[in-house]
């Protein structure tokens, strides 16, 4: 796969506060294209919080506050003349308990093509939803019963519609924030292979407070530690080489 020099995402002196409390102290960080990206961390660290500022889902909660400069290809996306649910169809996110719309399997994938107009009819649509539900790994699953509800498949199905969900729309980057925390290993080994299909297609950011899943899925991992970006790099150098003794401590299982 071709190597673009240029991080997909950028963030520089990135501060978020709720209210009083500094949840994320002056992170700086740079997001690959090509690369799978975890953030691990304890409880409370800030993971979901900065996952968040990177496609402005912090608008919605009244109190956050959030400075510095976060860029999409160079791009500051906290300008104002961007727009949000462009943004959001461009950095697509999972969230940590399946949330399928109540409509059928085929409505919860079409519903992003057709707000952002990607399909002029109907025939097109079918190939958009065909081709997430390919993508996702869920097909040959779905395939016979599209008009029942999303809700009726597994927690691990229903995760894979989510993530189809996300890919219809052609994303550059997805965000996913502990995808697998409410699934069995079986349904976890699968959205851990389907991340590893994913990968190159789009950036991928997973937060996951499991650092085996960590090891096993990404490229690069960045450990948060109250709130500050305590060490990031290679995965194979964080969990083999930590340069930080906090990060050494966290990964032989000191705190958690
Ligand atoms: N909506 C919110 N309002 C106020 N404080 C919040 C909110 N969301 C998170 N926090 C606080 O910010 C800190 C970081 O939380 P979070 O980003 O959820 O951590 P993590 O995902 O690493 O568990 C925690 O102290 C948490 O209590
Ligand atoms: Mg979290």
């Amino acid at each position: 796969m071709a190597t673009n020099p240029q991080p997909k995402m950028t963030a520089r002196n990135v501060n978020v506060h709720y209210g009083e409390k500094h949840a994320i102290k002056d992170v700086n960080i740079d997001v690959r294209a090509d690369e799978v990206t975890a953030f691990i961390g304890p409880s409370g660290c800030g993971k979901s919080t900065f996952l968040r500022c990177l496609n402005r889902m912090n608008d919605t909660v009244a109190s956050a506050r959030v400075t510095g400069e976060i860029a999409l290809d160079g791009e500051n996306i906290y300008d104002k003349s961007m727009d949000v649910v462009q943004l959001r169809a461009r950095v697509g996110m999972v969230f940590q308990k399946p949330n399928p719309f109540p409509k059928s399997i085929y409505e919860n994938v079409a519903y992003g093509p057709r707000l952002h107009g990607l399909a002029s009819n109907r025939a097109d649509m079918d190939q958009v939803v065909e081709n997430s539900l390919r993508r996702a790994g869920l097909w040959e699953e779905v395939k016979d019963r599209l008009q029942d509800p999303g809700t009726a498949l597994s927690g691990g199905q229903q995760q894979r519609l989510c993530i189809a969900r996300v890919i219809a729309v052609e994303p550059e980057v997805v965000l996913m924030d502990e995808p697998c925390s409410a699934l069995d290993p079986i349904a976890t080994a699968k959205i851990e292979e389907l991340i590893g299909a994913l990968r190159g297609r789009y950036a991928i950011v997973i937060v996951t407070h499991n650092m085996q899943q960590a090891a096993r899925v990404s490229q690069k991992t960045a450990f948060f530690h109250l709130g500050n970006l305590v060490e990031y790099g290679a995965t194979s150098e964080i969990f083999t080489n930590p340069r930080q003794e906090k990060t050494k401590d966290y990964i032989t299982g000191r705190y958690g």
